[in-house]
């Protein structure tokens, strides 16, 4: 990890929960058990299940655990796989290439709404893979 010097937020940016966050202990507890041994992790199901909702739950709860916190990116606007690059920099506050501001920190991310701008070819991968390495 880098120092302490840096001068954008390192506690990680979400949403305020704008009502109570009901049940879901279960998938809470598959969430965080699978993040712990994996370094992606993908909620998949129906509009409007609860898949954003859960995930900041876990996000929220798991921040502090990432040295650099954990922020939401919504690429629901994003509509090239091209600029998921430059919409992930802008959530961060990062200069682009943002691979290269990833591999100094931990941090969780919660991409959501990505769906749109998945390669097809593999539907597990997101155009741009490199942002999840360190
Ligand atoms: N566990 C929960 N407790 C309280 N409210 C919830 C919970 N899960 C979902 N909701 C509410 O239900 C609505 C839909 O949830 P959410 O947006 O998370 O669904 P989604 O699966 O992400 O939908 P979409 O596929 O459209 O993105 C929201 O208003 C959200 O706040
Ligand atoms: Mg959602």
């Amino acid at each position: 990890m880098a120092g302490g010097g840096r001068a954008e937020p390192r506690t990680g940016r979400l949403p305020a929960d704008l009502t109570n966050f009901v049940g879901r202990g279960q998938e809470v507890g598959q969430v965080k058990h699978l993040l712990a041994g994996a370094r992606l992790v993908t909620l998949t199901g129906a509009g409007g299940t609860g898949k954003t909702r859960l995930a900041l739950r876990v996000a929220g709860d798991l921040g502090r655990a990432y040295a650099d916190g954990a922020w939401l990116v919504d690429l629901a606007r994003v509509s090239e796989q091209g600029v998921v690059e430059y919409a992930v920099a802008e959530s961060l506050g990062a200069q682009a290439p943002v691979v290269d501001y990833l591999r100094e920190r931990e941090l969780l991310l919660v991409l959501d709404n990505c769906e749109h701008v998945l390669d097809r070819r593999c539907p597990c991968r997101l155009p741009t893979p490199r942002f999840r390495q360190p």
